[in-house]
Order: C-alpha cells, then sequence, then structure tokens
C-alpha cells in the first residue's frame, strides 16, 4: 500500500493550542440539520488535522471518498519534507480517515525517488529538481484517485546548454493507492519561456464528472499560460517509468496565440462545468493578467477542442478577476452557474483611502451559452482577500486575512433562485491567535461532501499557518 504512517498526537483544540510544535490545520465543519430554510454549519465541533510544523500542511485540501462505507480528508502539505534521498521540502500530501475521535494522517506515498539521471551524450545529468518543487500545492480526488501537483517541479531539458525548466509535473493516486503514475504534460520538446518550459503545470487543476484531468499552466508560452486536459485512463495507459517525456493519447491542450496574450496566466485558475449544452463538459480558466491594463479575464472553454466560447473580462485593472473561478448549480435550476473571484478589487473606504476589498460576481447560466452576470456583486466590507470559494449548496468564501486581527474569515452565502443572498447567513472565523504571520484561515476550501454521513454537506477550511 502506498500510505506511509504519519503520527501525532491531537488530543483536541485545548491540547493542540499549546503546542508550538505543530501546525494545526484542516478544519471540519458539519452542517447541522436546516432550521427554517438556511443551512447552518456546526462551529463547536470541527475535527482538526495537524501536519509537520513549516510544512504548510492545510495550503489545499479535498475530500476523498473511495468507496460509499468511508470517507476522509487529503490535506497538501508543500513544504514538507519527505522521505525522498537528497530532496529538501519536496511536499507532501496527506490522507486523514475522518473520524470525530481520531485525527491521524499517513502521508500518500505517491513518489519514493530522490532526483533521478538523465544521460546525454553519455554523461549524466541531474534529470530532475524536486527540492522545493511545491508537490501537494494542487490537490484534487475523483472517485478512487487523487490528483496532486508540484507547480515549481524543474527538470534538465535534452538542450546541449545545462537548462532547467520549472514545467512542474502531477502524479495520480490510483485504484485507493494501490498504484502512481506521474503526468507531467509540460514536460516536453518544446522547452524554456517561449515553449512549456516555465508552464507550471498544476498549478491549478479540477477533475471532470467522468474522471478527466484539467490542468492549468500559467507560465507556458512567455506566461500566456495554457489547459490542458486528458483522461484518467489514457494518462494511465501512457505512464512508462523512467521516461521523462510522454505521449498521452487523446490529450488537448489550448494553444500558443498572438504575443499581446504574453504574460496573461491562462490557467492560473480552472474549473469544470456544462455551459454549452452538449454532452461534454466544458472548462473554465482564469486569466488574471489578461490584456495591457490587467483587467483580466475568465475563458469558457469548449471541453472538446478547448477553443474560447464565451470570455468575460473584469471591470477593474489589477484586481486580479479570475484568480479564483468556481462552478455550482447556485439557484438549483439543473444549470451551472459560474463563480469569479477579483481578489484585490479596491473600493475606497470610509476615510477616503483605496482598500483591497475583493470581490466576487455571479453569473447564472440560463440557457447553454448565455449567462446573466448577477448584480449587486459581493464586494468584502474590510480589508482583506476573497481567496478561494467552495460550493456547498450555498456558497463558502474565505477572506484568509480577513478579520480584525487578520485571523481569517470564511462567509457562508445562501443561494436562492436569483442567485446568491447578499448578507452572509454564517461568518467563521480562525480560530487562532494571530501571530506576527497572518494565519491564513481559510486559504483553501472544499465543500458540497458528505463525510460524517449525516446527510449534510461539510466544509474543510485549511490554515496553513495556524499556530
Ligand atoms: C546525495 O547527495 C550527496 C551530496 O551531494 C551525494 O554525495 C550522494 O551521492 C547523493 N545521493 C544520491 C542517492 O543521489
Ligand atoms: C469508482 O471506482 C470504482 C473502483 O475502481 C469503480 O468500480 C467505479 O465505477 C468508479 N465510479 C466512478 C463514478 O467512476
Ligand atoms: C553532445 O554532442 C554533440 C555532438 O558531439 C555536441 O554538439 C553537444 O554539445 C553535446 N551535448 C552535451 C550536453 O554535451
Ligand atoms: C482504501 O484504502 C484505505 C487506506 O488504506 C482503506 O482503509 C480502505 O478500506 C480502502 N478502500 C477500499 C474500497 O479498498
Ligand atoms: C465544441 O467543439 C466541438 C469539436 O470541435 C464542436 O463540434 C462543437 O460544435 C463545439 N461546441 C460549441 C458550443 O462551440
Amino acid at each position: 500500500m502506498g500510505l506511509e504512517r504519519f503520527r501525532v498526537k491531537t488530543p483536541g483544540i485545548g491540547a493542540l493550542l499549546a503546542r508550538s510544535l505543530l501546525c494545526i490545520i484542516g478544519l471540519l465543519f458539519t452542517f447541522s440539520p436546516p432550521v427554517c430554510e438556511a443551512f447552518n454549519l456546526d462551529v463547536e465541533n470541527p475535527a482538526v488535522y495537524s501536519g509537520p510544523e513549516g510544512s504548510y500542511f492545510g495550503y489545499a485540501v479535498d475530500f476523498y471518498l473511495a468507496d460509499s462505507s468511508s470517507a476522509s480528508v487529503l490535506i497538501g502539505a508543500p513544504k514538507a519534507n519527505t522521505r525522498q534521498v537528497n530532496v529538501t521540502e519536496g511536499g507532501a500530501v496527506f490522507y486523514c480517515p475522518w473520524s470525530l475521535s481520531q485525527t491521524d494522517c499517513h502521508t500518500i506515498e505517491f513518489d519514493t525517488e530522490g532526483d533521478r539521471p538523465v544521460t546525454l551524450n553519455e554523461t549524466q545529468y541531474q534529470g530532475d529538481f524536486k527540492s522545493h518543487q511545491w508537490f501537494g500545492a494542487t490537490v484534487r480526488s475523483h472517485n478512487d484517485t487523487i490528483l496532486a501537483c508540484a507547480p515549481l517541479y524543474s527538470w534538465r531539458t535534452e538542450k546541449d546548454a545545462r537548462l532547467t525548466d520549472p514545467t512542474g509535473t502531477c502524479y495520480l493516486s490510483i485504484y485507493n493507492f494501490t498504484r502512481f503514475v506521474e503526468y507531467a504534460p509540460c514536460r516536453t520538446e518544446i522547452s524554456t519561456e517561449e515553449g512549456q518550459g516555465y508552464c507550471q503545470g498544476g498549478f491549478s487543476a479540477d477533475f471532470t464528472t467522468d474522471g478527466k484531468v484539467v490542468l492549468g499552466g500559467p507560465g507556458s508560452y512567455y506566461w500566456q499560460g495554457q489547459v490542458i486536459s486528458a483522461s484518467k485512463e489514457d494518462i494511465i495507459k501512457a505512464y512508462y517509468p523512467g521516461y521523462f517525456i510522454q505521449s498521452v493519447e487523446r490529450q488537448i491542450q489550448t494553444k500558443q496565440i498572438r504575443s499581446v496574450h504574453d504574460d496573461s496566466y491562462q490557467g492560473y485558475s480552472v474549473a469544470v462545468g456544462e455551459f454549452s449544452g452538449d454532452q461534454v463538459e466544458d472548462f473554465v480558466a482564469g486569466v488574471p493578467k489578461k490584456q495591457k491594463m490587467l483587467y483580466g479575464s475568465v475563458y469558457i472553454l469548449n471541453g472538446t477542442d478547448l477553443s474560447t466560447m464565451i470570455e468575460y473580462n473584469g471591470e477593474q485593472m489589477g484586481s486580479y478577476f479570475g484568480s479564483a473561478v468556481a462552478t455550482a448549480d447556485i439557484n438549483s435550476d439543473g444549470m451551472v452557474d459560474l463563480l469569479v473571484g477579483a481578489p484585490m478589487f479596491m473600493v475606497r473606504g470610509s476615510d477616503g483611502r483605496l482598500e483591497e476589498m475583493g470581490r466576487v460576481y455571479v453569473y447564472l447560466q440560463r440557457s447553454p451559452l448565455d449567462l446573466e452576470l448577477r448584480q449587486p456583486h459581493l464586494t468584502g466590507t474590510q480589508s482583506n482577500t476573497f481567496l478561494d470559494f467552495c460550493l456547498l449548496v450555498d456558497v463558502a468564501i474565505s477572506c484568509p486575512y480577513g478579520g480584525e486581527d487578520q485571523q481569517g474569515l470564511v462567509y457562508i452565502f445562501n443561494g436562492y433562485s436569483d442567485g446568491l443572498r447578499e448578507k452572509p447567513s454564517q461568518v467563521i472565523t480562525g480560530q487562532w491567535a494571530a501571530g506576527t504571520i497572518p494565519a491564513s484561515f481559510g486559504f483553501s476550501l472544499r465543500g458540497a461532501k458528505d463525510l460524517d454521513m449525516n446527510g449534510y454537506p461539510d466544509l474543510i477550511v485549511g490554515c496553513f499557518w495556524c499556530q
């Protein structure tokens, strides 16, 4: 089995508070049964998981529901040290079986090797550069498969001059931890900044309902960025240990376009959803630095050929519109809707100064390829940053450095027939005192899955610097 036991004793929150050795993270909240119509998260009894200090445990989180009888949580720790020989802070992903009484986590053994050598002209060179690769910065699950990526992984290109390119790489755990395969679609012969050398593939990722992987690589082609997709089965078939370059059948990817699109970061965020009314799920790609004026864009890409079907632009320069995207049927009309975050949206405060409040845009799908931007937008009310979303029946929006002491806040907004309610129904505050570094409660969020099988969805909130 590809699991290594990771021992932490977590006798409870009170005791955790006093432990400075551990970084506490990954909180689980459960919804309590509905009173009236609004759902309510039970914030009194969160399950708390923790990981090694300084490992950024909680930077990424997801559910893992491989079979109907058990549920668990996946937690990325991109700065964790591993047993890989001569690799420093390679990063890890932890598997934490869900239970209120025990909060033991195990590292998942996606990759146990150190840096592999590569032979060029009969001379051996270091082929991989896995130290500080941020493995676990992106984590997503689908059934009994887990995708985890290292967007800052580099490799020695097969060029003559010594070149290392941060292409990024991903691994899949398949068949419930029994096999592991690597998927590094940007590790190609088209190297350097002008090609896919700076791709950072896996900076963002998602799965379609039927198990296709979609990756964002915001650094390809002079940071135009790109979106790449292939089915799980084709990735497994193409994997051959020891080969750096693999060719995955039926893989699709967006291509290089005109140089005015350089530095726009397509694929900084990705999501999936059916927007064209056919049988093939489509992709949403955030392009937060699109255009010279940096207004940012979001593309809805055809899931079959990745052509852009719809493009939305941000309304304020530098607002990073598109750095977070999410899809869900907010108004329960059977069609998926789109949420776009602009975390650096500025608003003039009461004292007349511009402050970064952040803004979230809701686009309701009325019919295929026809989305309506709802007004008013959700705008932050205090200087903080909307960073991640997560979709339940309702929507959770986090502000990792929000709140009076920058402890982090998570807002729950209820959906209704015409979009999202303007006022949050619930606000969850980070429970840990802020240190010198903001706590980042809410940096990662996942929801809409039921862990404790009480019939109500649960929410995981990651906090990678809670003390
Ligand atoms: C690890 O690094 C040391 C020092 O650079 C080197 O001597 C040793 O051969 C390396 N081990 C492996 C397995 O690469
Ligand atoms: C989930 O995985 C199991 C075991 O591999 C498989 O039998 C089942 O069809 C999968 N379900 C989906 C929805 O892919
Ligand atoms: C490999 O050999 C070729 C031809 O002899 C030479 O041009 C090239 O520079 C060599 N590459 C490396 C990495 O030494
Ligand atoms: C999946 O793996 C976990 C961890 O090893 C194990 O507890 C669970 O029973 C497995 N599930 C199935 C369906 O094999
Ligand atoms: C999506 O792409 C496929 C294949 O190119 C094409 O047949 C289909 O019409 C496209 N759908 C839309 C809505 O553009």
